[in-house]
């Protein structure tokens, strides 16, 4: 990435060593780039806003305030998927308007809160659902923008738990269902469905599914507006795949062009949800190693990070290039199963991994490209701290989220 380099063989971010930062900070941490946050968000709006497609950040790759400020200064909006993030969007300004409320389960309290603060849109994905979404916007009589989540039953190739757009995914309905749907609200009084919205899954690197998907969309639309109603939006979703570190991802002015193409003669607004590729390369979390356990086939390099605070590798098999911040004295390379210190044995990083002979205890390394599903999963299992992130601009490093401690912790508990 452009922000995150190494300078005189000291991985920096921006003008900050990590080394420096660690100074600071006890290990492990997660620390943004500003620049490199900026960067992607300023790359996304060149792919997509020449084609008037808007969008809005799925916010649960990486909800903290202070990235979400940035994110609503830049002009964009968000996808949210529960009262949470509709309070943590509303913290940091971002316009109710330009919110979209996604997912499965919302509960009627949920659909309460949003129907009052405003919220420009409504992904509804099943019948029982827009159930509950008329009967309270009746109730409140206020008067709600509404899109059906279809599942348009497309093969993707990425991890299986993060297919969202087959068959046997709890998400949305299915295409044969939307007509009577439609038709059954066309004279609500409060409720207006008039969009059509979609999200196949994540980390894709290829537009065919996309194009595939918007195909099937197209179609509906069609048949929808030959029934007299009038579609006023497409969300398309997200999911545009980053580098993990071996070259592949989904280049966003290739998708942006994709989607123009496959909805041209489309009169409405066209609508994206990227999350991982706005934030993930402008991550990284960075670890000390506590000891290097010499076993066979290769020794443990036991690190003070865990599977806690780092959930990708351990609940999708997720692989991030795992750097030593101080290449000075790499010459030789070794391999290392590199884990964490929770008491389980998916507490394993990765396996066989080549890094720098002369390691030692008590130095750092960091894990490249966690900005997205990083911090937002992290637990207190094994009643481990809920680790600090931090955010660097130029020579400047900011706590964004302080460490949430131990002593804290326990202080919930009876
Ligand atoms: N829109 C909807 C409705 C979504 O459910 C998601 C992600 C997105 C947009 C954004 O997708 P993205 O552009 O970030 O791929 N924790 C997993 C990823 C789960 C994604 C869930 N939905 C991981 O770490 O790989």
């Amino acid at each position: 990435t452009e922000h995150i380099i190494y300078t005189k063989g000291q991985l920096h971010i921006e003008a900050c060593s990590i080394e420096s930062i660690a100074a600071k900070v006890n290990t492990p941490f997660y620390c943004y780039s500003k620049a490199q946050l900026l960067s992607n968000i300023h790359r996304c709006q060149t792919a997509f806003q020449p084609h008037s497609i808007d969008i809005h950040y799925a916010m649960k790759a990486n909800s903290n305030l202070s990235i979400l400020r940035l994110i609503a200064d830049q002009g964009l909006g968000v996808d949210l998927v529960s009262s949470g993030e509709l309070l943590r969007a509303q913290a940091a300004g971002i316009p109710e308007k330009s919110m979209i409320f996604s997912g499965v389960g919302k509960t009627a309290a949920e659909f309460t809160l949003a129907i009052h603060a405003g919220v420009g849109q409504f992904n509804v994905e099943s019948v029982e659902e827009l159930e509950m979404l008329a009967t309270l916007a009746t109730q409140h009589a206020r008067p709600i923008n509404a899109a059906l989540r279809v599942n348009p039953d497309v093969a993707v190739d990425t991890h299986k738990n993060i297919t969202t757009g087959s068959k046997g995914n709890k998400f949305g309905i299915t295409i044969e269902q939307a007509l009577s749907l439609y038709q059954r609200y066309a004279d609500h009084p409060w409720i207006k469905l008039n969009g059509l919205a979609m999200h196949i899954g994540s980390q894709i690197q290829s537009v065919a599914p996309y194009s595939q998907a918007i195909d099937k969309l197209m179609a509906l639309t069609a048949k929808l507006e030959e029934a007299g109603f009038s579609i006023n939006s497409l969300d398309l979703g997200g999911g545009f795949g980053v580098d993990y570190g071996d070259g592949a991802h989904l280049d966003l002015s290739s998708v942006a062009q994709d989607i123009a193409r496959s909805t041209a003669g489309f009169k409405g607004r066209i609508i994206v949800e990227p999350g991982r590729s706005l934030v993930a390369n402008a991550g990284v979390l960075v670890s000390r190693i506590t000891y290097i356990k010499e076993a066979q086939p290769n020794p443990f390099l036991i690190l003070d990070a865990a599977m806690n605070d780092l959930m990708r590798p351990a609940l999708y098999q997720a692989s991030h290039p795992i750097v030593s911040t101080d290449t000075n004295n790499d010459s030789a390379m070794r391999h290392y199963d590199i884990v964490g210190p929770i008491c389980e044995s998916t507490d394993t990083f990765t396996r066989n991994y080549p890094l720098s002979k002369s390691l030692k205890a008590g130095e750092l390394v960091a894990f490249l490209c966690t900005g997205a599903y990083g911090a937002v999963m992290s637990s207190a299992y094994n009643s481990r701290s809920i680790l600090p992130e931090l955010l660097v601009s130029g020579t400047e490093m900011q706590v964004i989220r302080k460490e949430i401690t131990q002593a804290q912790l326990i202080e919930y508990e009876q």
